[in-house]
């Protein structure tokens, strides 16, 4: 892993880098806020220890530069006690930590050591979630109608979650669950994806088994109890008409995937079928939902989310 030092001192950097050594991390150097961001231009650092007072560019405006880049990059601010009010502007601009001068080296050890852990868990993470958006856009690349899917459908679904004052924990789990909510495409035979005929009813069956097969993918994953409803359920229907369960009741927030995911089919059109207007889509919807096929608090939910993101009309 890598640590940016920003320091003026050259004297300084070399007290800091000496205590970071037995870390066996990579250590970068920069004079300023500047020099630090011309760096990061040129490599990826997972940690930042920066001194305040600075020529050309500080650490505070430093550290707002940062966060603004990456939110999640660890920034340590290295300041003197008495400057409270300082501290209170790093907290402001999302400074991650203080340490205070004349450093305590084994501290800053223990400090570093802890946020560079926590960054590498998060980086895990993301690797895994490329990992299986990866997945999914080889199921979507199959089929010229369904590239960009799920980034879409997580889009419009998340526009009507915010309608019903989901929190940001659902919102998170929504979105990842409607990234993700076709994967189990990726069991069913080509010549069914590609989209370049009506289905058979055959191959329909065949189709019906993505929400199934999805559910088992995504079983081993952590995540896996909060995303399932969205993957499994997201072709049921609250008149029990739907699969794979044949529910009642589904959901409210699975019922907005649902809603988004056929708002982008129908808006996305087929070899063979014009795409629709996001006018002319939503009236179907409505029709669904009056007949019983959807849900109508979904549907409004919808419909309202774009509007007020003007989202609404042709992609
Ligand atoms: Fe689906
Ligand atoms: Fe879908």
């Amino acid at each position: 892993m890598r640590v940016l030092l920003v320091d003026d001192e050259p004297l300084q950097r070399l007290l800091l880098m000496r205590a970071l050594a037995p870390l066996g991390v990579e250590v970068g150097e920069a004079r300023n806020g500047r020099e630090a961001l011309d760096l990061l231009q040129e490599k990826p650092f997972h940690l930042v220890l920066t001194d305040l007072h600075m020529p050309v560019m500080d650490g505070l405006e430093l550290t707002q530069a940062l966060k603004a880049q990456d939110p999640l990059l660890p920034v340590i601010l290295l300041t003197a006690d008495r400057e409270r009010e300082v501290r209170l502007k790093g907290l402001q601009v999302g400074a991650d930590d203080f340490l205070n001068r004349p450093v305590d080296l084994s501290e800053l050890r223990l400090r570093v050591k802890g946020h560079l852990e926590r960054r590498r868990l998060q980086e895990e993470l993301e690797e895994l979630e490329k990992t299986l958006l990866v997945l999914v856009r080889a199921v979507e690349a199959k089929d010229a109608y369904t590239a960009g899917h799920g980034e879409r459908v997580a889009r419009y679904a998340l526009f009507g979650a915010e309608e019903l004052s989901a929190s940001p924990e659902e919102l998170k789990d929504l979105r990842m669950g409607a990234l993700l909510h076709d994967i189990g495409k990726v069991g069913i035979p080509d010549h069914i994806l590609r989209g370049d005929h009506p289905l058979t009813e055959a191959e329909r069956a065949y189709i019906r088994r993505h929400p199934v097969l999805g559910d088992e993918i995504l079983r081993p994953l952590k995540a896996h109890p909060r995303l399932r409803p969205y993957v499994r359920w997201h072709h049921e229907r609250p008149d029990g008409s739907g699969y794979p369960d044949g529910l009642r009741e589904v959901p409210l927030l699975v019922q907005v995937l649902s809603a988004a995911d056929i708002y982008d089919a129908l808006t996305s059109g087929r070899a063979y079928r014009a795409p629709l207007k996001g006018e002319e889509a939503l009236e179907v919807l409505e029709k669904e939902a009056r007949e019983g096929r959807l849900s109508q608090e979904a549907v409004w939910a919808l419909r309202s989310g774009l509007v007020r993101k003007r989202a609404l009309g042709p992609r």
